[in-house]
């Protein structure tokens, strides 16, 4: 059996080649009448600012980004996730006390409340982990009376308990489905370490609980992603802040956002598995115009700074464990990428090869993010609900106007009628 196979990860697949092939447009069947010209439009929304927000700076030409004013590069060797979650909610670092009382919160609201355990238990054999996780995240909201209510403490208190849970409900999905008796948290341990203990059973060396908490400090938040973005719609609705995470955690899924992660890993095993030299894999694959896990990034035009923190983590796990094959594979990627295209890695790159020798389950990466990334998504629905505005775009409008009814009896099947015009 293979090491991927040992830690319950599907083999590598086609689907990664597959994923990125797109379906053409139909094509237009001819206008009756032409639509008013647009005023502007960017496909992606692309370039487009959606809100104003203190919460993250990122400068993508120069490959900087940071929480509240705190550099990445500041906060990465230096923060703890309970620290920033404080940082991000509330605008400042907390000082000894703040922080001891964030953590205590969180440590006293881990377990989670019965409704949604059930929906988690009926749904871990059938559900994969992101789709689990949607599902049970929703519930988290059963049965509250301040269920639609938004004021700020109302919000903060959904926050730490969701942000507490949320990594509950990644551990225990895992248990569920190997069989295994559930390890219910330990309020002693930080968060990161007590992740790590309900998912394995057994408490994290420190080196394994600080590489992990510098993993969730650099996933927290990343302003206008597309999942923070779905949160902050969703929230702009007054809907409910368990509604805004469950729209969030539907986002992170995609293989172009937090999914990215878990196809790297699958292309790194693929790689290996097939005996290519890395460099040439990418020759390959750029040459049938395939698009790489891990490379690009809609804002930095630069190395992601998170990158730069997750190489380090990645190399310096890789020498604890003695395995540093997935790293010095990375690397090669990286540098055929940067020669090739140059496109430099993303946030995922280097998280992947960090979380394989850690041990952890590769369909459990994409989860993780959310497990840090429900800290960011939190801050922005308590930003939005502060000073909210219905987020309502419009669309540039490509189709027809002006058609006329026409009876059912009368209507023919679309190629016949693009055939007739032809
Ligand atoms: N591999 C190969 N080429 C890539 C690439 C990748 N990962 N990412 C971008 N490119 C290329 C595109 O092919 C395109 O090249 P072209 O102009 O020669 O056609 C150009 O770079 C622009 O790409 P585009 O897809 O338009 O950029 P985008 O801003 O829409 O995409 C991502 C951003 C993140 C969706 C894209 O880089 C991607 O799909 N990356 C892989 C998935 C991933 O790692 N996602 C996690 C992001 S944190």
């Amino acid at each position: 059996m293979g090491d991927a196979e040992a830690l319950g990860a599907s083999p590598p697949s086609q689907s990664i080649k597959e994923q990125w092939l797109w379906p053409s447009q139909q094509p237009s069947l001819g206008a009756t009448m032409t639509p008013p010209a647009s005023k502007s439009s960017s496909k992606g929304l692309e370039g487009i600012v959606a809100a104003q927000s203190s919460i993250c700076f990122i400068d993508g030409d120069k490959g900087i980004l940071s929480y509240r004013g705190y550099d990445i590069n500041e906060l990465a060797p230096n923060a703890t996730f309970e620290e920033v979650v404080y940082l991000l909610w509330h605008g400042h670092l907390p000082n000894r006390e703040e922080l001891e009382g964030l953590r205590a919160k969180l440590a006293a609201n881990r377990e989670l409340p019965p409704v949604a355990l059930k929906v988690l238990k009926d749904v871990a054999a059938s559900m994969g982990p992101m789709d689990a996780l949607r599902t049970t995240v929703s519930a988290l909201g059963a049965g509250r009376n301040d269920a639609d209510k938004y004021t700020v403490e109302i919000d903060m208190q959904k926050a730490v308990e969701t942000t507490a849970q949320l990594a509950t409900i990644v551990a225990y999905y895992h248990r569920l489905r190997m069989g295994k008796p559930l390890v219910h948290p330990d309020g002693k341990l930080s968060h990161a370490a007590n992740f790590l203990y309900m998912l394995n059973g057994e408490k994290p060396t420190p080196a394994a609980e600080r590489a992990f908490d510098v993993a969730l400090v650099l996933h927290a938040d990343h302003d206008l992603n597309a999942s923070t973005f779905s949160a902050r719609v969703t929230a702009a609705t007054l809907a409910d802040y368990h509604g805004a995470i469950t729209s969030a955690v539907g986002t992170l899924k995609g293989p172009l956002h937090g999914g990215a992660n878990i196809e790297v890993m699958k292309m790194l095993l693929e790689i290996e598995a097939s005996h290519v030299d890395p460099e040439d894999w990418i020759k390959h694959q750029l040459a049938k115009k395939r698009k790489i896990a891990g490379f690009g990034h809609r804002v930095y035009k630069t190395l992601d700074p998170r990158a730069v923190h997750l190489a380090k983590l990645s190399k310096s796990l890789g020498e604890q464990a003695k395995n540093t094959q997935w790293y010095e594979m990375s690397l090669k990627l990286q540098k055929a990428m940067k020669a090739e295209k140059g496109i430099d890695a993303n946030v995922d790159f280097f998280s992947a090869s960090s979380y394989y020798v850690m041990g952890i389950p590769l369909d459990l990466y994409t989860p993780i993010f959310a497990v840090s990334r429900v800290a960011g998504w939190s801050a922005h629905v308590l930003e939005q609900h502060g000073d909210n505005r219905l987020i309502r775009p419009l669309s540039d409008y490509t189709g027809e106007l002006g058609k006329k009814w026409t009876a059912i009896t009368k209507r023919s099947p679309p190629q016949l009628e693009a055939k007739a015009k032809a």
